[in-house]
């Protein structure tokens, strides 16, 4: 249970169309049990005194907009009507699906419902957001983008919503992750992005990484350290996330808010909550809607989030600050980390491939709102050829997890004889991952 003895979240009404895109993000901020930690600049700059004090720095680079969504204290904040154009146009709400073959193929008396977010046009819930920045960088009259991706699938997102509002993209992906998927590459650039394997020789910090021979796998963490370099070197350029901060689980928040409504229309209500968590934006966007049920139901409704084995943050990290990149241009941000200096393995999972996340995710598994479990790569790809041989859909490694985390409360479920409700959140499809599957046959 949360430790925290006084705890009223604002509830979210679940709306009485799920057939229409939320009015509002929901601002889970100040629904949280606990204050999440503000950023701090590190005591000992180092040898990166080069860039200065560091939040000045993020404040520089980043959008008006976005700045202004991480200081609201408002509970919801109104989506702009060209945003939620968008989002309609982008195929939201999208499909709430019960997953009724998986069930029998179970035998489990689990009801699994599962939100399609694979179903968007770049393949993953990543456009929610990307939409959302690349609308504020167009109002802001900036020229280009610049951002990091994991997966890929973020990058494909800004490359996407830069193009739909006249707006360039440069993407640094980490180097493993772009080595292994040359077709969303290729569909990123197609759009127009310019794309850059991370370590690069394109910037100081990629240069100090290559010459040190440090984390030459690239990571997260590595592009992170590059877009902001790149952005600081480019006036006319605004450096975006696509997960971790406030605005990102904020602008995610229509997953939840449909998902809400959509349980509701068909008289359901859920009893575990699983998503996958990298940064935490997929799971703090699907969940954050139902912290006024956490706080009411207590364990009756479970919240799960399911990482990978390859990067344990939540599972075997420490709550404390640290920079989100290596090199330490970052500021410090308190939330579940491995260390900056941990050389994460290659992996098929990009996008959970990170050695710290968002301190919001922090604050709810420190306040114990959130449990989470790890997954090994193999496993998870296993869940993913269970999803694809019952439901017919091939779904993003990432999404294994959740999946895999789902269909083990749906097998104790089965064993325990209990109808629980488990709705997992599919944040993103596979198919430019097939290599990750053939690689686990
Ligand atoms: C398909 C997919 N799911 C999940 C994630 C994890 O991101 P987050 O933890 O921000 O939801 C990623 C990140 O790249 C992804 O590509």
């Amino acid at each position: 249970m949360t430790r925290s003895a006084q705890w009223t979240p604002v509830p979210v009404p679940a709306g009485t169309d799920p057939h229409t895109v939320p009015s509002h993000w929901f601002n889970l901020v100040p629904s949280l049990p606990a204050p999440v930690p503000a950023p701090v600049e590190p005591e000992d700059t180092g040898d990166q005194d080069a860039w200065g004090p560091r939040i000045a720095l993020q404040q520089r680079i980043r959008l008006d907009a976005v700045r202004a969504q991480d200081s609201a204290s408002e509970p919801f904040l109104a989506i702009p009507e060209r945003v939620r154009e968008e989002l309609a146009a982008i195929g939201r709400p999208t499909p709430l699906l019960r997953a009724r073959a998986l069930e029998r193929y179970l035998e489990t008396p689990a009801r699994i419902y599962l939100k399609r977010e694979d179903v968007l046009p770049t393949g993953s819930f990543k456009l929610n957001s990307a939409v959302a920045q690349a609308y504020f960088a167009a109002e802001q009259g900036v020229d280009t983008l610049v951002t990091e991706t994991g997966a890929g699938q973020w990058g494909h997102a800004v490359a996407w919503a830069a193009r739909r509002f006249g707006l360039k993209a440069v993407i640094y992906w980490a180097g493993v992750s772009a080595r292994q998927k040359p077709g969303r590459k290729a569909l990123i650039e197609m759009l127009g992005g310019e794309v850059y394997s991370s370590p690069s020789d394109r910037t100081p910090v990629g240069k100090a990484l290559l010459r040190d021979g440090r984390h030459l796998l690239g990571s997260l963490g590595t592009a992170i350290g590059e877009a902001i370099c790149h952005a600081a070197q480019h006036p006319d350029t605004r450096y975006i996330s696509g997960s971790n901060l406030p605005h990102v689980l904020i602008q995610q928040t229509v997953i939840g808010q449909e998902t809400k409504a959509q349980l509701a229309a068909l008289g359901e209500r859920p009893d575990t909550l699983v998503a996958c968590v990298g940064g935490g934006s997929n799971l703090g966007g699907f969940m954050g809607p139902y912290l006024a049920e956490k706080a009411e139901r207590g364990e009756e409704l479970l919240l799960l989030g399911a990482e990978s084995a390859s990067a344990p943050r939540l599972t075997e990290g420490t709550l404390r600050y640290d920079h989100a990149d290596p090199e330490g241009i970052t500021p410090l941000t308190k939330s579940y980390t491995l260390g900056r200096d941990y050389e994460l393995p290659e992996t098929h999972v990009g996008g959970l491939r990170q050695h710290s996340g968002s301190p919001i995710i922090g604050v709810l598994r420190g306040e114990g709102l959130l449990d989470a479990v790890a997954y090994q790569e193999a496993d998870a790809f296993e869940t993913g050829r269970l999803v694809l041989s019952t439901e017919g859909m091939l779904i993003a490694p990432e999404s294994c997890h959740a999946l895999r985390a789902a269909v083990q409360r749906a097998v104790q479920a089965r064993e325990s004889g209990r109808e629980e409700v488990i709705v997992a959140c599919v944040s993103g499809n596979g198919v430019l991952d097939l290599d990750g599957y053939l690689a686990h046959r």
